[in-house]
């Protein structure tokens, strides 16, 4: 495991980007230095709110560091207040973020809602490596978009967007894109998939790569509580080389985890 840092950051800038969803940047300089895409950092949203909330990086920016953050509950809707040069205790960067090896050649990223927001720095890597990269992003409708999908198209990311109702993409599931895009592209040597969303999204995403024989790694959202490995609330059910399941943290040993190794069944 690489080092975690336990630092106290400032609130650099801090904007709504969608119905529900604000961007924040944090002023932490061994955190920014050492964060990898897939990665993710908890910070203390402030007042009553004791528990540390997980959020995916979403940028590096010099010292700082950018989160998309889903105003869901009270620590939330506290972040999404926060104030230029308030200091906000941190930690991280935390778990296993994505795999970018020199085979990866041809990259598909599939980002669902807030799971669009890793998939932006993500990108921004994969580009780095001079990695052919194409983005599709869903979410409930235009509004609710995180990621403006220019800031992509700019760094020469190819990218689609599905909405579930309304206007300004496809309408329908983001996985009909990837679906389309499977049927169309045919398969390359070094392409890999990339995926951050819902369970239900990350669940078909898994099935189209199986079908398609395609190398997969998802993001998984799971409630946390620690976000250390010391208290389970994380738990999934990844499969053993024997065809048997066991329990692992998504906190520790993910968020990353390779689409056929997770028990999508185990949640019916
Ligand atoms: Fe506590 Fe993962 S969040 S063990």
């Amino acid at each position: 495991m690489s080092d975690i840092f336990d630092e106290t950051a400032t609130v650099e800038s801090n904007e709504a980007v969608a119905v529900g969803h604000c961007r924040v940047r944090l002023h932490a300089p061994w955190i920014a230095a050492a964060a990898q895409p897939g990665q993710f950092v908890n910070v203390q949203c402030g007042g009553r709110t004791l528990l540390r909330r997980p959020f995916s990086f979403s940028r590096v920016v010099g010292e700082s560091f950018e989160i998309v953050v889903r105003i869901i509950g009270e620590g939330t809707r506290r972040l999404s207040k926060a104030k230029l040069g308030d200091d906000l205790p941190v930690l991280g960067p935390l778990g296993r973020g994505f795999e970018l090896t020199g085979q990866v050649k041809r990259a598909v990223m599939i980002g669902g809602g807030c799971g669009i927001g890793p998939l932006e720095m993500l990108g921004r890597a994969l580009i780095e490596n001079d990695v052919e990269t194409t983005a599709l992003l869903g979410c409930q409708n235009q509004d609710t978009l995180p990621l403006n999908p220019d800031e992509l198209q700019q760094i020469g990311i190819e990218t689609s967007v599905a909405v579930m109702t309304g206007k300004g993409g496809h309408v329908g599931p983001v996985t009909d894109l990837l679906e389309e895009y499977l049927d169309r592209a045919a398969s390359v040597e070094g392409r890999m998939l990339f995926a951050c969303g819902p369970w239900g999204m990350l669940r078909k995403v898994a099935e189209l790569a199986e079908q398609h024989e395609e190398r997969c790694q998802v993001l998984l959202e799971e409630m946390m509580g620690c976000g250390m490995g010391a208290c389970m609330s994380c738990a999934c059910e990844v499969f053993l080389p024997d065809g048997g399941t066991t329990n692992k943290k998504a906190c520790t040993d993910g968020p990353m985890f390779w689409a056929d190794e997770v028990n999508w069944n185990a949640r019916d």
